[in-house]
C-alpha cells in the first residue's frame, strides 16, 4: 500500500489518498480544536493516543457487528480506511445531559437520562452543526429515509456496546457524536460507520468522582488533556 497526495485537512486529522482508490490513509495530527474551529492548540502525543484509542474502539465495535471504515493501524499515528461518501449529518446519543443538551433546555449537566436520546445534527462549521431532525434530513436531501433509519439505530447499538465497555472501566460514557457514509467499493449497500471514536467526539466521566476525561479538559482549560485520554486507553486496555 502506497501513500499518495493528501485529500482533505481536517481540524484534527489529513486524509491521503492510496494507491487502492478504495482505500484512504488516516492521519492523526496533535491538533485539537473546540467551539467550531474558534479555539485551536497542539497538544503532544494526541495524534497517536487517538490512532490507537480508536483502533481500539472501531475493532469492539466491529466485533459486536457494527459495519466500519476501519480497516488496520498503519502506524503510530496513522490508519487505514475505507474510503466513504460521508452523510454530512452528525449523530449524537446522550445517556446523561450534558453540553449543548443542557444549554439548549436550561437543565443541569449530570442529569442521567431515562433512556438514550438521540439527535441529529448538520455537520457544517459555519452554521455551527445546527440541530435538524429526520425531516429536514430527508426533504433537503441530506439522506434518505432509509439512511436516516440505519444511522440512528447504528448508533443506538454502539451505545449498547460502549456503554458497558467503559462502565467496566470505571467510565460514565456520557454522550459521543457519530458519522457515517457509504464506502466508495460499495456505495449502495448499507451505511458505514466512519470517521473516529476518539475522547475528541464524546464525554467520559468517572464513574466514582465525575472527573472529565474527554476533551471537555480543553474547551474548559481544565488541563492535562492528553494525560487523561491515555488514562482512558489504559482503563479500557487500549494498547498504547
Ligand atoms: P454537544 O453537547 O456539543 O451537542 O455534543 C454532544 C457530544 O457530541 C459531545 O460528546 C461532543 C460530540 N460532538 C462532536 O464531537 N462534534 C460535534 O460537532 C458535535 C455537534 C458534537
Ligand atoms: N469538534 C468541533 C470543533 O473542533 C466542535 C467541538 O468539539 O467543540 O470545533
Amino acid at each position: 500500500m502506497d501513500k499518495r497526495q493528501e485529500l482533505y485537512h481536517g481540524k484534527a486529522k489529513t486524509v491521503y489518498a492510496t494507491d487502492d482508490p478504495h482505500r484512504l490513509v488516516m492521519h492523526y495530527r496533535d491538533d485539537v480544536s473546540a467551539f467550531d474551529g474558534v479555539k485551536l492548540a497542539k497538544l503532544d502525543l494526541k495524534g497517536e493516543t487517538n490512532n490507537k484509542i480508536n483502533a481500539y474502539v472501531m475493532g469492539k465495535l466491529a466485533a459486536a457487528g457494527v459495519p466500519t471504515h476501519f480497516v488496520r493501524v498503519l502506524n503510530e499515528r496513522e490508519s487505514l480506511v475505507k474510503a466513504m461518501k460521508m452523510i454530512p449529518v452528525e449523530c449524537v446519543v446522550r445517556n446523561v445531559c450534558a453540553g449543548s443538551m443542557a444549554k439548549r433546555y436550561g437543565i443541569e449537566e449530570g442529569r442521567r437520562l431515562a433512556e438514550p436520546i438521540f439527535e441529529f445534527f448538520l455537520k457544517s462549521d459555519a452554521l455551527h452543526d445546527p440541530l435538524c431532525n429526520d425531516d429536514h434530513i430527508r426533504v433537503l436531501g441530506w439522506a434518505s429515509q432509509a439512511e436516516i433509519d440505519e444511522m440512528r439505530a447504528l448508533t443506538h447499538k454502539v451505545n449498547a456496546v460502549l456503554t458497558p465497555l467503559f462502565a467496566a472501566a470505571g467510565i460514565d460514557l456520557v454522550d459521543y457524536k457519530l458519522e457515517f457514509g457509504h464506502p466508495t467499493e460499495d456505495p449502495t449497500g448499507p451505511v458505514v460507520l466512519g470517521d473516529e471514536f476518539t475522547p475528541d467526539g464524546c464525554r467520559l466521566w468517572d464513574a466514582a468522582t465525575g472527573e472529565k476525561f474527554d476533551k471537555d479538559r480543553f474547551r474548559r482549560d481544565l488541563g492535562d488533556v492528553i494525560g487523561h485520554y491515555r488514562q482512558v486507553a489504559q482503563r479500557i486496555g487500549a494498547p498504547l
